[in-house]
């Protein structure tokens, strides 16, 4: 069992196996575990925020071309007239970039605190098993997200892997991505990667945020469930439903 005193060790610590702390109070708490598992799971909250709210636009491709391009030029009309042109949506993209960044930031900090500091050994076997498998999981499947993204953001947002898209036109751009079987199959596969990340993720965020009462665990693993269900089933339904010819132009 890590006592309170290992789990606010700083990286500065064990960089120099002194007591020494920075006293500025944020690095303090940023270089301690605990700094990092919080800022993990709030900036882990702000992105399943994202995901959810952006699930629930997408799937206006179901309603038709105009409903979805409406919400597409609404997100950059965001504030006007009291403010210019996606500004509003600028602001949300900055912040989204700074969760993204603080998420990996410290999910890699964090794994290499853990690899030094393991005098602690784990109880059982099993228990190494079980952690090794979890923490394993969030590595690949948080690799596997980030390459997503990447080409999730050339393919619908610039363009450049997406041979038919027009700026603008989101459903058409949409439906042209979705129609070539091995982009269906890849949004499918990473949709697949995020619902496992989101699973693990929003179970161990609320042990993360220190509220790991045995009682509230049928809770916990009923948000986390149902979560990661209705992202997958919501996200994977948009490509199926495309590349099988049910839903398109
Ligand atoms: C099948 C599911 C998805 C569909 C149909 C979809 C659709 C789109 C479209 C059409 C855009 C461009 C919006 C525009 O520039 O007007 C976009 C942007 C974006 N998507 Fe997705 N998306 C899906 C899944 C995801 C997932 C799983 C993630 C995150 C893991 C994600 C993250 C983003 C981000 C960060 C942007 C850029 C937002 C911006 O620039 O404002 N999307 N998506």
């Amino acid at each position: 069992m890590k006592t309170l005193q290992d789990l606010t060790k700083t990286s500065d610590d064990e960089a120099v196996g002194s007591t020494r702390r920075p006293t500025n109070p944020i690095r303090r708490f940023w270089s301690s575990a605990v700094g990092k598992k919080w800022v993990m799971a709030v900036s882990g909250l702000a992105l399943l925020g994202f995901v959810l709210v952006h699930m629930v636009g997408n799937l206006k491709i179901f309603l038709g071309a105009v409903h979805l391009d409406e919400y597409a030029e609404w997100l950059h009309t965001l504030g006007e007239p009291a403010l210019p042109r996606t500004v509003v949506l600028w602001g949300m993209r900055l912040g989204l970039i700074a969760a993204f960044g603080l998420h990996i930031v410290a999910a890699a900090q964090l794994t290499r605190m853990n690899h030094k500091a393991r005098p602690v050994r784990y109880q059982s076997r099993r228990d190494y098993v079980a952690a090794n498998f979890a923490s394993r999981t969030m590595r690949w499947t948080g690799v596997i997200i980030a390459l997503f993204l990447l080409f999730h953001l050339a393919d619908l947002s610039w363009g450049t892997t997406n041979p038919d898209f027009v700026r603008g036109n989101t459903y058409d751009n949409v439906i042209a991505s979705f129609e070539r079987v091995p982009v269906a199959i890849l949004y499918i596969l990473a949709n697949i990667a995020l619902a496992i990340h989101i699973f693990h993720g929003s179970w161990s965020m609320f042990q993360s945020l220190g509220w790991n009462n045995p009682r509230w665990n049928p809770i916990r693993r009923y948000f986390a469930v149902t979560f990661a269900a209705v992202i997958a089933v919501g996200n994977i339904s948009m490509p199926l439903l495309v590349v099988t010819g049910v839903v398109g132009k």
